[in-house]
């Protein structure tokens, strides 16, 4: 759950009335919260409440919202699923807007993965420029030994190419698996499994714990919350230089810090 905020605040935000306004709107008993009439002082999840003017559902448009789910196995990061499974956006109740996931993680696998509307620092969020550091913690089978764990974590060829070095620690093992924690620069599809496999040690977990410096915290497999402002803040400065062919001057406005109202926490 994200923090709460003023109800007034959100309907300001929203454009649905003016502070003032929406202090009046609350008094003349004109704002509901999930079907309960709101009262001066009330506070709310603009995400995860349903906020009503005069029966109309509060829709914040302009705003950019920024989710951090902790994806269970079993769903697909992907807006709609042909076969019909449970897809991420499925876990949201009552999304303020459209949102889509920030790359990827398999069906089966777990962790951070980031929603948002702000197509933007998503696609320079995943741009291969910018190294976004992604953490993962891995389950594989087998021993692989030092030397092995040295070529992965320089470099090794698949066939889309030499992966980028990133690094390895071995956190505990028994005799037959061994548990991992890989920081990979790069996100190429099933990037980590297909490392292991070809060096024939297939990848039984696989979960992301941390991305672009956000770490998942305490939030379980299902549980989402809104990023807090800071955590925005962090996102955008980590992209924030120039891409490639961006002409001078013509930068993404994610330092601005007008857009920190924006943030829907
Ligand atoms: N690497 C994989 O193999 N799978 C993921 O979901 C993410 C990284």
């Amino acid at each position: 759950m994200s923090p709460l905020q003023r109800l007034s605040k959100i309907l300001s935000e929203t454009g649905a009335a003016s502070r003032r306004q929406a202090e009046s709107l609350i008094r003349e008993g004109r704002v509901t919260v999930n079907g309960r009439v709101a009262q001066i002082g009330d506070k709310a999840d603009p995400v995860q409440h349903h906020i009503k003017v005069d029966g109309r559902r509060v829709v914040p448009s302009s705003g950019k919202y920024y989710l951090l789910l902790n994806k269970p196995k079993g769903t697909v990061t992907t807006a709609e699923d042909p076969q019909g499974r449970t897809t991420v956006l499925d876990l949201i109740k009552a999304p303020p807007t459209r949102l889509f996931p920030v790359g990827r993680l398999d069906y089966d696998a777990e962790g951070f993965l980031l929603l948002t509307n702000d197509g933007e620092l998503a696609h320079r969020l995943t741009h291969p420029s910018f190294r976004t550091p992604r953490t993962y913690q891995v389950k594989i089978k087998g021993q692989p030994g030092p030397a092995e764990i040295g070529s992965l974590s320089r470099g090794i060829f698949l066939e889309d190419g030499r992966t980028a070095p990133c690094r390895i620690k071995v956190l505990r093992g028994t005799e037959d698996n061994l548990w991992l924690e890989m920081v990979l620069y790069e996100g190429r599809n099933r990037q980590v499994k297909r490392m292991w496999q070809k060096l024939g040690y297939p990848v039984l977990k696989l979960k992301r714990v941390a991305f672009a410096g956000l770490s998942m915290g305490r939030l379980r497999p299902g549980e989402y919350r809104n990023l807090r402002p800071g955590e925005v803040q962090k996102l955008k400065e980590l992209v924030a230089k120039k891409l490639p062919g961006e002409p001078p001057g013509e930068r993404s406005g994610t330092r601005n810090p007008g857009n920190r109202k924006e943030v829907g926490s």
